[in-house]
């Protein structure tokens, strides 16, 4: 396996992997499993949206994992704010096939590194508390848990007046 950086012709990989993969951790997707698709756009619709936000951002920044036959296998999104020194990880996502087989450890490595290259200070990662992966695997790089943050929804028709 092999760590690059990301190049146009990725971008359908990743989008693809990204729908395969990301429904149960995203929000999008937890939400379009309560209500349904919403309006005009699937929850991997959006989702995807992010990802080519994370590419506009910093496309530098998007790291992908491809097999010995350039198969891509998942990719790692980061970006840095010089201003406070805080490296970021928007989005990870591995392809479930390849899932369990240290594509994403290696892929947050790459991160690491990247962003020690780049001086930053601070890595910050975010996860669903519904995130078992995620809650097992980023205390283990070293991440300390700083505040969880709740998501509420309901239908405007519901809403109450106090
Ligand atoms: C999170 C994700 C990127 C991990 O990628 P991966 O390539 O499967 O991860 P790895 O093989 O490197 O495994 C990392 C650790 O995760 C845990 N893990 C992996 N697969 C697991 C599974 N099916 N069930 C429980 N834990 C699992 C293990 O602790 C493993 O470490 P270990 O092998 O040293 O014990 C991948 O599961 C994924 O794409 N999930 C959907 C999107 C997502 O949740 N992204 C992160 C949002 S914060």
């Amino acid at each position: 396996m092999n760590i690059r950086p990301f190049r146009e012709e990725d971008r359908q990989a990743l989008k693809q992997i990204t729908t395969a993969s990301f429904r149960a951790a995203s929000v999008h997707g937890i939400l379009e499993g309560m209500y349904g698709q919403l309006r005009e756009s699937s929850w991997a619709e959006r989702k995807c949206l992010e990802i080519d936000a994370d590419i506009a951002a910093e496309a530098e920044g998007v790291l992908v994992a491809e097999d010995e036959d350039g198969t891509v296998l998942g990719y790692i999104t980061t970006t840095t704010d010089e201003e406070c020194g805080i490296g970021r990880i928007p989005n990870l996502a591995v392809a479930p096939e390849a899932q369990g087989k240290g594509v994403g450890k290696q892929l947050i490595n790459a991160a690491i590194e990247r962003f020690e290259r780049l001086g930053m200070d601070l890595i910050k990662i975010e996860t669903l508390a519904t995130n078992e992966v995620g809650q097992n695997l980023y205390p283990r790089f070293g991440f300390k848990e700083v505040v969880r943050q709740i998501h509420y929804i309901m239908r405007t028709e519901d809403a109450q007046r106090l």
